[in-house]
Parts: structure tokens; C-alpha cells; sequence
């Protein structure tokens, strides 16, 4: 049998925390889908087709990760692909309370959907997309923290601004 997982999330924009995660995923799955979720939030700053640019030209020469967008429930997602484990990523303490409610909920709507938690190398452990955009808007440096053709992506949008 072949292990098929997701990792879900809103992804605006990628950093390299959510990088680390995803190459650990290729390196434990058979395959690696990152499933960007359509809608999130209201103003986002990558639009969903962005985002999805983003990721496939970053994750271009790994060839069992895949690059997907979903909308709605995650577990009806998990079936229509006949996927049987969600990655998620745990930075500290913070994120444990939020993400243990959310494997426990996906288990009791999917009994054998199973979620892996994975930790990134410390050095991305501090990052957020949230905080990405609120230092790099601020005029903070954000290289090293996120990949090449995000920055880019940053400043081509500080620079339509100006
Ligand atoms: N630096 C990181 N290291 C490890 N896991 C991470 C990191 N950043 C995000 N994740 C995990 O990736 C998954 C998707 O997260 P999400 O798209 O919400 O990213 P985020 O950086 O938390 O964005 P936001 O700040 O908008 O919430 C979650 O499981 C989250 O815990
Ligand atoms: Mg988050």
C-alpha cells in the first residue's frame, strides 16, 4: 500500500518553515500533496492561482510532491483523493492546544485518517506566514526565512506600491 498525505494549509505566503516540513513529508510519503486552502481568509496577500505558482515552481524537482487546492471540510478532501495521513507542522507549545483539537475532530469525522505531526529544524522554528508579512511590510528583511521567489514575489509587491 501506498502513503498518500496532505498537508493542508493557507500557505500565504510559503516560507521556509512550511518548505522544511513539506521535504520531510517527501522523504517519510510515498507522495506529498500540499493542499492550499481555497478562501481562508478575506484579504489574503497571494491570491489562491499565486500561490499555487509559488509552490509548484518551488517544489519543481520533487517529484512526488504535488501542489493542490481544497475548499471545505479537509476530510472530504482526504477521501476524494483516497489519502490516509494530514501533516501538520508544530513550531512550540502555541500550536499544540489548536492542533490537538483539530486531529482529534478529523478522527472522530474520519476514523482512519491519521495526522503526523513533524517539527521543522529550529532555525524556522519561529516563523509564520502572519509574522513574514507584517515584518516584511514594516520594512524588515525576510531573506533566509522564506524561499528565493517569495521574496521576490515581496518586493515586486512593495515596489507596485511605492
Ligand atoms: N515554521 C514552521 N515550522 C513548522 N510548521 C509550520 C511552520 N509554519 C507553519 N507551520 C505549519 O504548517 C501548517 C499550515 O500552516 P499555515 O498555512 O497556517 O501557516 P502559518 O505560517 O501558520 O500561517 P498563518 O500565520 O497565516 O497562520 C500548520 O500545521 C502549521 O503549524
Ligand atoms: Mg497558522
Amino acid at each position: 500500500m501506498s502513503t498518500l498525505a496532505v498537508y493542508p494549509g493557507s500557505f500565504d505566503p510559503l516560507t521556509n518553515g512550511h518548505v522544511d516540513i513539506i521535504e520531510r513529508g517527501a522523504r517519510l510519503f510515498d507522495r506529498i500533496v500540499v493542499a492550499i486552502l481555497v478562501n481562508a481568509e478575506k484579504s489574503p496577500m497571494f491570491t489562491t492561482g499565486e500561490r499555487v505558482e509559488i509552490a509548484r515552481a518551488v517544489f519543481h524537482d520533487h517529484p512526488n510532491v504535488e501542489v493542490d487546492t481544497f475548499d471545505g471540510l479537509l476530510v472530504n478532501y482526504m477521501e476524494r483523493r483516497r489519502a490516509n495521513v494530514i501533516v501538520r507542522g508544530l513550531r512550540a507549545v502555541s500550536d499544540f492546544e489548536y492542533e490537538m483539537q483539530m486531529a482529534l475532530m478529523n478522527r472522530e469525522l474520519a476514523g482512519t485518517v491519521e495526522t503526523v505531526f513533524m517539527m521543522p529544524a529550529a532555525q524556522y522554528s519561529f516563523i509564520s506566514s502572519r509574522l513574514i508579512k507584517e515584518v516584511f511590510s514594516l520594512g524588515g528583511k525576510v531573506h533566509g526565512l522564506v524561499p528565493d521567489l517569495v521574496e521576490q514575489k515581496l518586493q515586486e509587491r512593495r515596489s507596485v506600491r511605492l
